[in-house]
C-alpha cells in the first residue's frame, strides 16, 4: 500500500478505493477526493463544508484549537501591535513586510488612488435616503468595474498589483460616500495629506470645506488614539482564509468575472448576520438586553433548542478556542475605555455574557467563545461610527484579503470553475 494515500472501503460491495493525501505545511493535510465520483459513482456530502478544503493557499493560517492566526506566517498579535494596516496590506500582497522606502511608496500610491471618478457620485444619489451602506457599497463596488475594464485581462504582476492597490485605496472612500448618502450629507473627498485610517474618519466626520466639528473650546480634531484603534481593527479584519465571503469571491473568480464584481459579491456575502453582519447585531443585542440583570434570561434563550435566538458575536466555525482577534480587541477596549469614554454599560453587559457563557456547560461543550464581532462594536461606537457602518468597516479591512485571495486563485493554473453537485431527493 502506497505511503501518503488513504484507502476507503464500500461496505456494500467490499470494494476498496485509494486516494492521494496532500500534505500541508501547517495544520491538517487533505485527502484528494477529486476522483471520488469517477471511482465510486457516489458523491461526498459536507453540509457547510465543515471538513472540506476548497483550495491550497499560502496567505493565512488559522489553528482553531490553539486560537492562532497568521498572515503569511506572521502571528496576528505581532502585526496588530507592531505594524500598520498598510504594512499588513503590503505583506499580504507581496508575501513580506515592506522596507521603509517601499512602505512610503505604497502609502503614497494608496493616497493618490483614494479618489473616485466624479460620475460615481450620481450612482449613490440614485439610492433612497437612508439606504443601508452595505447595499450601496456592494453596488458601487460592482459599478467600479465599469471604470476599469482593463482589469478583466490582467497579464502580469504589475497589473495584479495595480488592480489590488486601486480597490484597497478606493474602498474607504466608497464606504464613506455610502455613509454620507445614507444620512443625506454632502460627500467629503479624501484628503491625501491624511493617512489611510485618519482619512476614513475625516471623510465620515468632516463638514463641507473640510473643517471638523467646532465645539465651544474649538475644532474637534481627530485624535491619534482613534486613528491607531481604527488601524488596528482594519489589520485584525484583513484576511481569514476561506470564510463564507472569501469563498464567494473565489467562486466568482472561478467564472472569470471582473475582480471588482467578485469583491462586490464578497461584500454581499459578508453582510449576513451569521458572518460580518454580526458586529452590527451584537450592539443591537446588547442594547436589547439592556442591563446585566437581564443577561441570564437571554443566555437561557440562546441555549433553548426551540428558540432561534443566538448570542451574536459568539461561536465560530474554525475557532474552538478564543478568537485571537477577540482577545486583542478586548485588550483594546480596556485600553480605550477611559480615553474614548467607551459605553461602560454595554461593556458591562458584554463582560457579564462572556463570564456566564464561558462557565456554562452548553457553551463549553460546543466550544463557543466570543469572536471578533463581539468586541468591535463597542469600540466603533466610541469612535463615533454609526452602527450601520460597522460591517462596511469590516469590508474596508477585508478588501485586502479578498483581493489577495482573488489573485492567488487566478495565478493557480490548476484551479477549476466552482461547480459542486447535489443529492437529488426530488420526484
Ligand atoms: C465571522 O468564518 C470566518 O472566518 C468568519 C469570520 C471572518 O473573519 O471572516 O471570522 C467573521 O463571521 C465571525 C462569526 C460571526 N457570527 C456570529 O457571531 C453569529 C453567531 N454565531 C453563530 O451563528 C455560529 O456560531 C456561526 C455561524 C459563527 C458558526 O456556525 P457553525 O460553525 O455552523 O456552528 P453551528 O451552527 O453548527 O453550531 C454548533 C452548535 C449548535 O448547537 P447544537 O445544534 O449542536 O445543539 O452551537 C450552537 C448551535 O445551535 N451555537 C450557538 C451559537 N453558535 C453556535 N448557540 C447559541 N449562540 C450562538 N452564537
Amino acid at each position: 500500500m502506497k505511503e501518503n494515500t488513504f484507502t476507503m472501503i464500500d461496505n456494500q460491495t467490499g470494494k476498496r478505493y485509494e486516494f492521494d493525501v496532500i500534505q500541508s505545511t501547517r495544520g491538517p493535510s487533505a485527502i484528494d477526493i477529486s476522483s471520488f465520483y469517477s471511482q465510486t459513482g457516489k458523491f461526498t456530502y459536507d453540509n457547510g463544508f465543515t471538513s472540506t478544503a476548497s483550495c491550497k493557499s499560502e496567505i493565512t493560517f488559522i489553528d482553531g484549537l490553539k486560537g492562532e492566526l497568521r498572515y503569511r506566517g506572521i502571528e496576528i498579535g505581532e502585526l496588530a501591535t507592531k505594524h500598520s494596516y498598510l504594512e499588513t496590506c503590503y505583506l499580504l500582497l507581496n508575501e513580506r513586510l515592506p522596507n521603509k522606502q517601499e512602505l512610503a511608496e505604497f502609502d503614497l500610491e494608496i493616497r493618490h488612488r483614494s479618489l473616485l471618478h466624479e460620475s460615481l457620485r450620481h450612482l449613490f444619489q440614485a439610492f433612497p435616503a437612508g439606504a443601508h451602506p452595505m447595499a450601496t457599497l456592494s453596488s458601487a463596488t460592482a459599478a467600479l468595474s465599469t471604470f476599469y475594464y482593463d482589469h478583466l485581462n490582467i497579464a502580469d504582476e504589475d497589473g495584479y498589483q495595480e488592480m489590488a492597490r486601486r480597490i484597497i485605496a478606493k474602498m474607504p472612500t466608497l464606504a464613506a460616500f455610502a455613509y454620507r448618502h445614507s444620512i443625506g450629507a454632502p460627500f467629503i473627498h479624501p484628503d491625501i495629506e491624511r493617512s489611510f485610517s485618519e482619512n476614513f474618519l475625516y471623510m465620515i466626520r468632516a463638514y463641507p470645506g473640510g473643517t471638523m466639528r467646532i465645539e465651544l473650546e474649538g475644532e474637534k480634531k481627530i485624535k491619534d488614539i482613534e486613528i491607531e484603534a481604527l488601524d488596528t481593527i482594519f489589520t485584525l479584519h484583513a484576511d481569514h482564509e476561506q470564510n463564507a465571503s472569501t469563498t464567494t469571491v473565489r467562486s466568482v473568480a472561478s467564472t472569470g468575472a471582473h475582480p471588482y464584481v467578485a469583491i462586490s459579491s464578497g461584500i454581499s456575502a459578508l453582510w449576513g448576520r451569521a458572518h460580518g453582519g454580526a458586529n452590527e447585531s451584537v450592539i443591537a443585542q446588547l442594547e436589547m438586553i439592556g442591563s446585566v440583570e437581564n443577561v441570564d434570561k437571554y443566555i437561557a434563550k440562546a441555549k433553548d433548542p426551540n428558540d432561534p435566538f443566538r448570542l451574536m458575536g459568539f461561536g465560530h466555525r474554525v475557532y474552538k478556542n478564543f478568537d485571537p482577534r477577540a482577545k486583542i480587541l478586548k485588550g483594546l477596549q480596556d485600553q480605550l475605555k477611559d480615553e474614548l469614554q467607551l459605553d461602560s454599560r454595554l461593556m458591562e453587559i458584554a463582560h457579564k455574557i462572556e463570564d456566564i457563557a464561558l462557565h456554562d456547560e452548553y457553551f463549553i461543550k460546543r466550544n463557543l467563545y466570543p469572536n471578533i464581532d463581539f468586541y468591535s462594536g463597542v469600540i466603533f461606537t466610541a469612535l463615533g461610527i454609526p452602527r450601520s457602518m460597522f460591517t462596511p468597516l469590516f469590508v474596508i479591512g477585508r478588501t485586502t484579503g479578498w483581493i489577495t485571495q482573488w489573485i492567488e486563485f487566478k495565478k493557480d493554473r490548476t484551479m477549476k470553475i466552482a461547480r459542486p453537485r447535489q443529492i437529488y431527493i426530488g420526484e
